[in-house]
């Protein structure tokens, strides 16, 4: 029986994982998603076309491969129908090589008018969710309340959705909120309508047998660790576990399963919401990050809140994800840079912490390492010998750090811009 691989964020989103799932599928030929929905933007460029993906597993490009969309996802048809609709414009019908898992949970209408209501209410605490019903529709799950993508097809479909679209009309009669689902609900439905198309299927059996007949599978995470619901910075976090220990409820495949976890991070630092980051610049390295890394974010557009790489959360992340390689993204962004930081350790009252504490917010002062920047374009290189000293040195002390290979470095968006040791 074969293991199944994964490839996840170490940070808060956003590190790339679009590109390297796409660039790795090759080696695999199932890809699936465990957790998380349309708040994931994935981006891909390859061929002069770029594309951002959403539900979809970024395998999906490749000739060969089969895409699953896991049990552990929260689905929202119409952002997936449109996804869908934009990939076969250059892919030709998918509908043979993309299948969804039954018990993946759908989000209403009214769940997307819950998460904005909700953060609306917070004020100044919100969250900062991407408004795409996540946490509602998470919510309901565990209530078990929610309506799967297997109900779709059942003769009851309709008064199930309106049973849950009354509760949720009673809930947001609670909140100061004005809106009007009538617009999205008719593509909701009609969106619903062309997914039918698609097989639905228990993914969690189709996925072991694959594995039994040693079939390669890739396993795609969304967010990041540091977003995780149990150990992320809570709460500011997204609803689904993003870590490996995710891949087991999301797909349905038992811990000894697991093969290779592959973690990837940027040589920097990304947030976009509210919520804690020790590292976080407001000076002009902060500006250049985001300007010269175009941190703005995939889904929703929004600047990216930039600074320093956080070894302290990094190692955090690595011990609960099992990682067993590294892959480093975007440190073509600091070509210019002079210097590079790194933080070490944490000053909480008075005291240095060398571990992600319960208390990690605004209060946490970063101990930084300082690096000599290597101040040449490594976009072109790809033999890592050819690599900069300075840039050698910056990976050698982060194996020594963590204890973990580094096996691949991104040095630019395009599939092509990348060094594999
Ligand atoms: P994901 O959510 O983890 O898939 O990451 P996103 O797609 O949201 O954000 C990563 C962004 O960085 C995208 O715009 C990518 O095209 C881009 N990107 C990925 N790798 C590199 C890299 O090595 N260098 C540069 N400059 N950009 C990269
Ligand atoms: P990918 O897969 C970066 C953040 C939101 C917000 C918090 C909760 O592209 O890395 P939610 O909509 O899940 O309720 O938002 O989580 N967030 C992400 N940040 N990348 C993502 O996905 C994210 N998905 C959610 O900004 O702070
Ligand atoms: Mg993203």
């Amino acid at each position: 029986m074969n293991q199944l691989d994964v490839v996840l964020g170490l940070q808060w989103g956003d590190e790339g994982k679009g590109k390297v799932v796409d660039l790795l599928t090759p080696n695999y030929k199932v890809i699936a998603r465990f957790q998380g929905g349309p708040n994931a933007g994935h981006s891909l460029v390859f061929d002069g076309d770029s594309f951002v993906l959403h539900t979809v597993p970024s395998g999906i490009f490749r000739e060969e491969s089969m895409n699953i969309i896991g049990n552990g996802v929260v689905i929202d048809p119409v952002i997936l129908m449109e996804e869908i609709e934009a990939i076969e414009k250059k892919a030709g019908d998918i509908s043979k090589k993309l299948i969804i898992s039954k018990r993946a949970h759908l989000i209403l209408p009214t769940h997307r008018m819950l998460d904005a209501a909700s953060e609306a209410a917070k004020g100044k605490s919100k969250i900062g969710s991407t408004l795409k019903g996540i946490g509602p529709t998470y919510m309901d799950k565990t209530g078990r309340n929610g309506l799967r993508i297997g109900d779709i097809v059942s003769g009851e479909f309709e008064a199930r959705y309106n049973a849950l679209k009354e509760k949720h009309l009673g809930l947001l009669s609670q909140y100061d909120f004005q809106f009007d689902i009538t617009e999205y609900e008719a593509k909701w439905m009609a969106a619903v309508e062309k997914l039918k198309r698609f097989e639905f299927i228990e993914s969690e059996l189709v996925v072991n047998a694959e594995l039994q007949k040693g079939t390669a599978i890739l396993a795609e995470g969304a967010q990041g660790s540091m977003l995780d619901i149990d150990f992320g910075t809570y709460p500011f976090v997204t609803s689904s576990n993003t870590m490996t220990a995710g891949v087991c409820t999301g797909l349905g495949v038992a811990p000894n399963r697991v093969g290779k976890v592959m973690g990837i991070f940027k040589a920097y630092c990304t947030r976009v919401g509210s919520g804690p980051f020790p590292t976080e610049l407001f000076d002009n390295d902060g500006e250049e990050l985001r300007r010269i890394g175009h941190e703005f974010g995939a889904t929703t557009g929004r600047p990216r809140r930039c600074g320093w790489l956080d070894m302290v959360a990094l190692k955090y992340a690595i011990m609960m994800n099992g990682v067993t390689e590294l892959i480093m993204m975007k440190a073509d962004v600091m070509n210019d840079f002079p210097t590079i930081k790194a933080c070490v350790a944490y000053k909480l009252n008075g005291k240095e912490l060398d571990y992600f504490p319960f208390e990690a917010g605004d209060e946490v002062e970063p101990v930084y390492k300082e690096f000599p920047g290597w101040k040449c374009d490594i976009t072109k290189v790809r033999k890592y010998e050819d690599f900069p000293a300075e840039l050698k040195d910056y990976v050698s002390w982060i194996e020594a750090e963590t204890s973990c290979p580094v096996k691949i470095i991104s040095v630019g968006p395009d599939r092509k811009e990348i060094v594999i040791r």
